[in-house]
């Protein structure tokens, strides 16, 4: 029987399909593109080593894209011809996969949690809990997971800086600023191609209005991105919100089109239509927008890869992304589709998801079609009965931003300043530092246009 690289059991017969394997969880933790061959290269050594099949469909659930499912059930499918010599930890695995393939997610959760009561330094449990936790938007959570397996780990155990990010993006998310940010540094220490330390940094930067500091903490690790995942070009969108708060306009799209949204890059050939990628995209030319600035025909590219993604409702946090995109893109007809089928999902659904749509992305849906169509007493009437619910959406903080920054823009058309106050109070609760001072809502940058 063969080990990962912190010892736990890799059920198989064959060594190159356990070293395959290992490497590919590795990949993954280290935010490394490198994943899916090796996974593929696993089932090939092994095509009955079930957890194989099991780490190939929870990487593609990962993915957040419908059109994967038919993959990741095949994977589930295949995992439970091997199920019979599958360890207890791989059956629970197993058993998130299935949970959260089929949108329960609070119980793929529960699974993670069971493993790491269990196994507490299996970092996949922990890392797998935290993405899981942060598209429902329950980092409160995932931070007392986190905290319940950092006694036992200790700097020679591998992976060690991974665990210290991912905890640190959990304390960043609960407002735990300075502990989040030693936290990072150290991992970042450690290794600095750690892209989730240096997103956690960037997190803790962005939220205390560290602007400049934000753009050097990033400059200095940028040399650093070439093997890592789409976290690099979302780090390249941390850039771009420090850059849009000093008013750097110029600077913003040229690292929106050199890395964002650059087509061309092997990542984006690869995967168009990734969902960070999409958030990214939307969020920040809607953002440049809301300053006045012209993005041109920029919208167009992501429209067209959303148009397959109508019946998509695998993130709440992802479709009123892609409402925004569709009805800046004029496709309104699309848009006004995408938001009929998530009501009825809505509807229909018992998960977890099902309630957050209803609660967080159809609002946020509404309001963003209704603010590209100047509707700007709609978009009130929607997000300021809903602006307390649109946590459930998932995303952190820094990304929600953006729906604030719409109704921020809507009750300033309308003239009404005085609830502006309350939103203002609202981007302090969220844990902005000093809420007024930011360019979206300093009332000489929001007259009316
Ligand atoms: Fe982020």
């Amino acid at each position: 029987m063969h080990q990962d690289e912190r010892g736990h059991t890799l059920t198989t017969q064959s060594s190159e399909a356990a070293a395959f394997l290992d490497t590919s969880i590795h990949n993954f933790l280290h935010w490394k593109a490198d994943v899916m061959p090796h996974i593929s290269a696993s089932i090939k050594a092994d095509p009955e080593f079930g957890f194989a099949h099991v780490v190939s469909g929870l990487v593609l659930h990962g993915a957040r894209n419908v059109n994967y499912s038919g993959n990741i059930k095949q994977a589930i499918s295949a995992a439970h011809l091997g199920a019979k010599a599958m360890s207890e930890r791989e059956l629970l695995y197993l058993k998130a996969l299935e949970a959260g393939a089929a949108g329960r997610i609070a119980q793929a959760v529960t699974c993670y949690e069971t493993i790491l009561l269990h196994n507490p330094r299996d970092l996949f449990a922990q890392r797998l809990s935290q993405m899981e936790l942060f598209w429902i938007g329950e980092m409160k959570w995932s931070a007392e997971i986190s905290q319940r397996s950092a006694r036992h780990w200790s700097a020679d155990v591998p992976g060690y800086g991974i665990h210290l990010s991912c905890r640190a993006f959990d304390l960043e998310e609960i407002h735990e600023f300075q502990t989040a940010e030693e936290l990072a540094r150290q991992a970042v220490e450690i290794d600095p191609t750690d892209a989730w330390g240096t997103h956690a940094v960037a997190h803790v930067m962005i939220m205390q209005g560290r602007y400049n500091e934000g753009i050097t903490w990033l400059e200095g690790l940028k040399g650093h991105w070439s093997d890592v995942n789409q976290m690099q070009l979302h780090l390249w969108w941390h850039r771009c919100l420090f850059h849009l708060e000093l008013g750097e306009f110029e600077e913003v799209l040229e690292i929106y089109d050199t890395w964002v949204r650059n087509r061309e890059l092997p990542l984006l050939v690869s995967v168009p239509d990734l969902y960070i990628d999409m958030q990214n995209g939307a969020s920040m030319l809607l953002r440049l927008e809301l300053r006045g600035v012209d993005v041109e025909a920029r919208w167009n590219e992501l429209a067209e890869v959303t148009l397959n993604r109508l019946n998509d409702h695998t993130s709440p946090f992802t479709s009123p992304h892609f409402a925004i995109i569709l009805a800046a893109s004029s496709r309104f007809i699309e848009a006004d589709q995408l938001l009929e089928a998530m009501k009825i999902f809505a509807k229909a659904d018992d998960g977890t998801l099902g309630p957050r749509y209803s609660a967080a992305a159809i609002p946020a849906s509404i309001a963003a079609i209704a603010h590209r169509k100047k509707d700007h007493q709609t978009v009130v009437d929607i997000l300021m009965p809903a602006r307390q619910m649109l946590w459930q959406m998932g995303g952190s903080h820094a990304q929600r931003d953006l729906f604030f920054l719409i109704l921020a823009d809507s009750l300033q058309h309308l003239g009404q300043d005085d609830l502006l106050g309350i939103v203002l109070d609202d981007i302090e609760h969220a844990g902005f530092t000093d809420a007024a001072s930011r360019i979206g809502y300093q009332a000489e940058n929001l007259q009316p246009h």
